[in-house]
């Protein structure tokens, strides 16, 4: 091989790799067991029974395991919880709207991970953690919290409706982007129970 055809060779490589790499994570449907839940830089199986107990019975939790689908998205029990979650959890490295700080804005449609439009692939970053400094967060959040904050997270969207790959066809057409100074009453009727602490 000359020069060039090796450049070339190297370059058709690293392409075919990392191609193979954003293959891997995105999240797969496994035949019986529901969703496959990956690392979404290493393309790793993530194990959802390791970290903080508790949180992976509840209704919520079971469907999204098996079919990915969040059944907390708009539900305002979720969101006042989701809220405070992402205040203590998220907030200080993404912004108190999302907006971006030392992280990435998770409040717009670009994403670094293009699987995070999914919320499949959003509760592999939290769980399974990215590059740097976002770490995995199953440690102090369980599955469900983790849902919560994904339905916040959606919530804080500002960007085109058409982008939002999160809601369906009717939620679409219902979206308004997210204004400040909505509050959530303390007893707000839905599948969520207030949070504990
Ligand atoms: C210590 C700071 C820090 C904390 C805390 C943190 N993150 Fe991150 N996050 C980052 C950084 C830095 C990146 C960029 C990493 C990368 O590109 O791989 C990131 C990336 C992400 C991404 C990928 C965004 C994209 O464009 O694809 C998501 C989603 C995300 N974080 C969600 C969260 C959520 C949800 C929480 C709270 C549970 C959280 N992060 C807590 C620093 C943090």
């Amino acid at each position: 091989m000359n020069r060039q055809t090796k450049r070339l060779a190297a370059i058709l490589g690293l392409a075919l790799a990392s191609a193979c790499v954003t293959a891997l994570a995105q999240p797969a449907a496994g035949p019986q067991s529901g969703t496959v839940f990956r690392n979404t830089v290493t393309g790793e199986v993530l194990d959802t029974a390791e970290g903080k107990a508790g949180g992976r019975d509840t209704p919520g939790v079971k469907a999204f395991f098996e079919s990915g689908k969040n059944l907390y998205i708009d539900d305002k029990s979720c969101l006042r919880n989701g809220e405070s979650l992402f205040a203590t959890s998220c907030s200080g490295c993404h912004g108190h709207l999302a907006e971006g700080k030392l992280g990435p804005g998770l409040n717009d449609n670009y994403w670094t991970y293009p699987a995070n439009t999914e919320d499949t692939g959003l509760f592999s970053t939290i769980f399974g953690g990215a590059n740097g400094m976002m770490g995995p967060h199953n440690e102090n959040l369980t599955p469900d919290e983790m849902l919560q904050v994904i339905a916040w997270i959606r919530h804080l969207y500002t960007g085109p409706a058409q982008d939002a790959v999160w809601l369906n066809a009717e939620q679409k057409k219902a979206y308004k982007p997210f204004k400040e100074g909505e509050t959530f009453p303390q007893d707000v009727k839905g599948q969520c129970k207030p949070l504990e602490n």
